[in-house]
This record gives structure tokens, C-alpha cells and sequence, in this order.
């Protein structure tokens, strides 16, 4: 982004995990005076279990309309439904008539059934939802894509493009995830 972006261009980075944002700003943010790094206090169950906010309650400090291009990349698997919705309207909602969002779940698509990933199964939850760890809440969740399309047009964003994720294929080393993207457009 620091060598895509024009010196009129920015860029906003939001994370839960005080550690990540604290690591960029020391790291970035004399260099990039164009980048911001902003920490949301949501709480969650793997990343930041004394936050503050419910991720379902969370609104972005940011106005409306005011990005062209947004992304959540392996963030949803790690939030309740609530969550995600919230979040996909407020991405929607900061973004211009026109903009572009790019989202990833770890999708179950039509063909699957219980997928593993990295030695575990995704179990099934009922309504669409998986988790491959049944002992944790909305730790490491698996959306069915028909949920995952419904989120989306629940959200009024313009489906573009999905595109399937690394993680299904056999043999693929245990490092690489690549999660299943979608490509969204706000009307
Ligand atoms: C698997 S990592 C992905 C990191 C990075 N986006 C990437 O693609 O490499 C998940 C990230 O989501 C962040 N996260 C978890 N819950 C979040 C939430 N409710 N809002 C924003 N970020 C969240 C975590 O702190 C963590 O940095």
C-alpha cells in the first residue's frame, strides 16, 4: 500500500490486538505519515478477551462515505454472526457509493461437507455455521457460502466475485491458509 498510494492517499489499519497496532506505529508511523493505525477495543475470544465492546456494537470512527476500498482479511472467522453483520454495515457504510470491499471467510461450499483444515474438522453448528473448535466460542468459525451470500446481501453489497481459498486443497503445506474471497461492491 505505502508504494500504491499517492502522497494524497491514506490508509487506516484497525485491529483488536494492542501489540499489532503498537508494533506499526513504532515500526511505520514516522515513516508513512499517511498511515494510520487504530485500535478498536472489540472484544473476542482469541484476540482480545477484555475488550470493551461487543463486536455486534461496534461502530468504526470513521465517516460515512469516506473510503474508496475497504478489507477484512481472516478477521470474520473469529466473530459471532451478530459480529460480522455489524461489521459488514459498517464497512458498508463508510465506504463510497461505488467502493470496493474485499472480504474472506473460510467458506464450506455446496460440494463439502465438514472440511478439515489443518488436521481439524469444521463441525457443523446448524444454520450455516461450522467452528473447528467446538470448546471455544467464535474462535475459529467456518461460514457455509450461502450464509456467507446471504450476510452479504443482507449488507446491500453487490456480490462481484468469490474466489476459492487455498485451505481446501490436499497437500497444501500447513503455513498456507488462503482464505476464501469475496469481492463486494457498495451500490
Ligand atoms: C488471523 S489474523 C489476520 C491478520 C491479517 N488481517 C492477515 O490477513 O494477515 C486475525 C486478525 O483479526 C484481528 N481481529 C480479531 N477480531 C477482530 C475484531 N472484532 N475487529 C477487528 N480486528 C479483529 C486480530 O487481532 C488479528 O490481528
Amino acid at each position: 500500500m505505502a508504494s500504491f498510494l499517492s502522497d494524497e492517499g491514506r490508509y487506516v489499519g484497525i485491529d483488536v490486538a494492542p501489540a499489532v497496532i503498537d508494533w506499526l506505529r513504532e515500526n511505520y508511523g514516522s515513516k508513512l505519515p499517511n498511515f494510520d493505525f487504530v485500535l478498536l477495543d472489540a472484544r473476542g475470544t482469541k484476540y482480545n478477551r477484555k475488550g470493551s465492546v461487543d463486536p455486534a456494537n461496534v461502530q468504526l470512527p470513521f465517516a460515512d462515505a469516506s473510503f474508496d476500498v475497504a478489507c477484512a482479511f481472516a478477521v470474520f472467522m473469529h466473530m459471532s454472526l451478530d459480529g460480522i453483520r455489524n461489521y459488514l454495515a459498517e464497512l458498508s457504510r463508510v465506504l463510497h457509493p461505488g467502493g470496493s470491499l474485499l472480504v474472506t471467510f473460510n467458506a464450506i461450499w455446496e460440494d463439502e461437507d465438514e472440511p478439515e483444515h489443518r488436521g481439524r474438522r469444521y463441525e457443523s453448528l446448524g444454520g450455516g455455521l461450522y467452528t473447528r473448535q467446538p470448546d471455544k466460542q467464535n474462535a475459529s468459525m467456518g461460514h457455509h457460502v450461502t450464509l456467507i451470500r446471504e450476510l452479504l446481501a443482507d449488507a446491500g453489497l453487490e456480490l462481484l466475485e468469490e474466489v476459492r481459498g487455498q485451505w481446501h486443497a490436499t497437500g497444501v503445506s500447513a503455513h498456507a491458509h488462503g482464505s476464501d474471497l469475496f469481492a463486494l461492491r457498495r451500490p
